[in-house]
């Protein structure tokens, strides 16, 4: 299994981390490929809970290589924020991260914009400088982790940036920001000393490594529904979460990706803004995030919940290329009565079931749901397929035939245990 795609086939927050940690137990190397510290990768082990934002989950594990893509938006404030943290809770960093040098560096002055600009747009984005920072990238003006090693054209490329920035901020937003953008350039040529031994040709390595036959796991980061030109425009990040993404984000083949592992939750989740058709209604939405934790990982925002939507997941799995499902927190489905998968959508009287991500739609469509016995039963203790109540193993085999690809991995606990395979 030389390169498994690990993707988000949601919303995001599908519980990704936690089938990387499985998985990484026989992986050599794990690689980020786009997004960045928006993320929230949450893994629970040994009682302790490691959140991370920008290092692979795959560093968990002691003999994994960590490789941060060309295709990540990359902030060294909360790089070496999270080594540290790692280094304190006993995991060791050294040696074992490499940096692309042409990932773009997200800075102080992207946040702000991200800020500024999110009072006006309501996307509802994490504020971490995501969407200005693959703006610059994308508009030929951004700054990369190499800009960050030579002192001389990183003050040269942050103060012509600063410049232009300071005149839209004052023009477009307010003037009582502070005006100085590049007060930071010290401190981040400081940072950028650190990462020095960091910084390495991750294009080569990575390609080598596949030729070498080396078990290798890409960890996307959000989820398709979340993707620039796939998701719910404008509701969306400002990457590519879907498998091309991670071709792009790292420059290897698409070809050489034999592998796609698509997470799903057994319910939905959204957190921000825009249209979420299989929404719950209020009480079972309230009670399914409770007993979920549904709370963002990095902004500790509510999250949406709703049923599961299989016009979207089919979308995705398409998409995406899904090879495996990877179906997560089904634990949190145990106790109801009935159990709901949306299968198509109505819209002014007519059926659809191919997913448009056409605002008009999404926002006014009603679900057409099909209802399905729930499980008294707890799934807890489950270690296999068979373990599973009899109506859960019916709710997968539905979700697996209506998305079109089969389950392989199933999760019904947050501790790395309670995950098997099929
Ligand atoms: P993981 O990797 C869930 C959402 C934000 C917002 C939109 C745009 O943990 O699954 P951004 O800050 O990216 O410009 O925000 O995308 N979003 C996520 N939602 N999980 C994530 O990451 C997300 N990363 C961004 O809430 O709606
Ligand atoms: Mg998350």
């Amino acid at each position: 299994m030389p390169v498994n795609l690990i993707v988000g086939a949601q919303w995001g927050d599908e519980g990704k981390a936690k089938i990387i940690d499985y998985l990484s137990k026989n992986i050599d190397f794990v690689a980020r490929c786009q997004g960045g510290a928006n993320a929230g990768h949450t893994v629970v082990f040994d009682n302790q809970k490691f959140i991370l934002h920008l290092i692979p989950s795959g560093i968990l594990y002691s003999h994994t290589i960590c490789l941060i893509g060309n295709g990540v938006v990359f902030d060294v404030k909360k790089f070496f924020e999270e080594t540290e943290n790692l280094n304190s809770k006993g995991i060791d960093t050294k040696g074992r991260i490499l940096v692309s040098p042409n990932a773009h560096l997200v800075l102080p002055y992207h946040k702000l914009q991200d800020e500024f600009e999110e009072e006006k747009s309501k996307i509802g984005t994490t504020k971490r400088g995501i969407g200005p920072t693959y703006t610059d990238k994308v508009s030929r003006k951004g700054i990369r982790v190499r800009d960050l090693l030579d002192a001389e054209i990183f003050r040269q490329k942050v103060r012509a940036n600063a410049q232009t920035k300071a005149k839209i901020f004052k023009a477009l937003y307010r003037n009582d920001f502070d005006e100085d953008l590049t007060s930071f350039v010290d401190e981040f040529l400081a940072l950028g000393e650190k990462l020095k031994p960091y910084v390495a040709d991750t294009i080569y390595f990575l390609n080598e490594k596949i030729n070498e036959n080396k078990n290798i796991l890409i960890e996307g980061a959000q989820g398709a529904l979340l993707d620039v030109d796939f998701g719910t425009y404008p509701f969306v990040t400002s990457s590519n979460p879907t498998s091309g993404g991670a071709v792009t984000g790292l420059g290897i083949p698409p070809w050489k990706i034999q592998k796609v592992t698509g997470i799903f939750k057994a319910y939905l989740t959204r957190v921000g803004n825009g249209p979420f058709p299989s929404e719950m209604e209020t009480e079972i939405g309230e009670k399914i995030r409770q007993k979920g934790n549904e709370f963002g990982s990095t902004t500790g925002r509510p999250r949406r919940c709703g049923w599961f939507d299989a016009v979207a997941g089919k979308f995705s799995v398409m998409i995406n290329g899904i090879t495996d499902v990877a179906l997560t927190k089904l634990d949190i489905l145990d106790g109801l009565d009935k159990v709901k998968i949306c299968v198509a959508y109505e819209f002014e009287g007519r059926k659809i079931t191919n997913f448009d991500s056409e605002l008009k739609i999404l926002e006014k469509c009603k679900p057409i749901y099909e209802e399905l016995d729930g499980w008294k039963e707890s799934t807890e203790s489950a270690k296999s397929f068979s373990d599973l109540p009899k109506n859960a193993q019916k709710f997968i085999e539905r979700l697996s035939e209506l998305v079109g690809a089969k389950v392989s991995i199933i999760s019904i606990s947050p501790d790395r245990k309670g995950t098997f395979e099929v």
